[in-house]
């Protein structure tokens, strides 16, 4: 079967880029990287993608008048190789409706919380602040709220004592490596649907065991 072609946007150090390009290097994984955008000239992950050989291209929002403009110089680079899901990895740029619409239900965005609560910025000083035990990530269908949107999957990780926002983000972060991942391998599987603002996924299986924080075993 065709691999499923790939767009990553990114803004910055691409390290879930990367999670993509070392996943799209088994020879049994359903998709491939064809294009890597960035709006950020200096992002670091560009010379990932160049590394691993993808082409990857620079769109400066800066240089566009307006959020429309810069849009569709992001969408005729996507169309031309024939794009079939981008993946927004780090993507710092909120996409209006008009692109958002285009792309409707191949276009994906991994957020660091389990959604939908902290949306936006700041999100792991925001969980840390209101106490949360158990943090995450999540793979979602984009729509036009911003971290919005039908979720394909989603990870938990527990919050330790003394985390503070950079500790609790790259426990995250590895989280996300894997779950970008596999979410892309469900949908070049064929195996997402969406139904009413719901993901379905085919034969998929829930793991057994519930992540609890403080774990009891430690508690006497
Ligand atoms: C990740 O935490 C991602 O969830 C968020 O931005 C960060 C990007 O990191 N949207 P990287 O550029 O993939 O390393």
């Amino acid at each position: 079967m065709a691999r499923l072609r790939l767009a990553v946007l990114i803004s910055g150090r691409g390290s879930n880029l990367q999670a993509l390009i070392d996943a799209c290097a088994a020879a049994d994984y359903p998709a491939e990287i064809v294009l890597a955008v960035s709006n950020e000239p200096d992002a670091a992950g560009l010379e990932r993608a160049r590394r691993a050989g993808i082409p990857a291209e620079t769109i400066d929002h800066r240089e566009f008048s307006d959020r429309k403009a810069f849009e569709r110089a992001l969408d005729w680079p996507l169309a031309g190789a024939d794009v079939g899901l981008v993946c927004l990895a780090g993507f710092m740029r909120l996409l209006t409706p008009w692109f958002v619409e285009r792309w409707r239900d191949r276009l994906i965005n991994i957020h660091p919380s389990l959604l939908p609560a902290f949306p936006g910025l700041d999100t792991h000083a925001r969980a840390l602040a209101a106490g949360v035990r158990i943090a995450g990530c999540t793979v979602h269908f984009v729509r036009p709220a911003m971290d919005r949107g039908p979720i394909v999957v989603q990870a938990a990780v527990s919050v330790e004592e003394g985390d503070d926002a950079a500790s609790l983000a790259a426990r995250v972060l590895a989280a996300e490596h894997r779950c970008l991942p596999l979410a892309v391998r469900l949908i070049a599987e064929g195996r997402v649907r969406v139904v009413g603002e719901r993901c379905e996924i085919a034969g998929a299986a829930a793991p057994f065991s519930p992540l609890i924080s403080p774990s009891p075993s430690g508690c006497g």
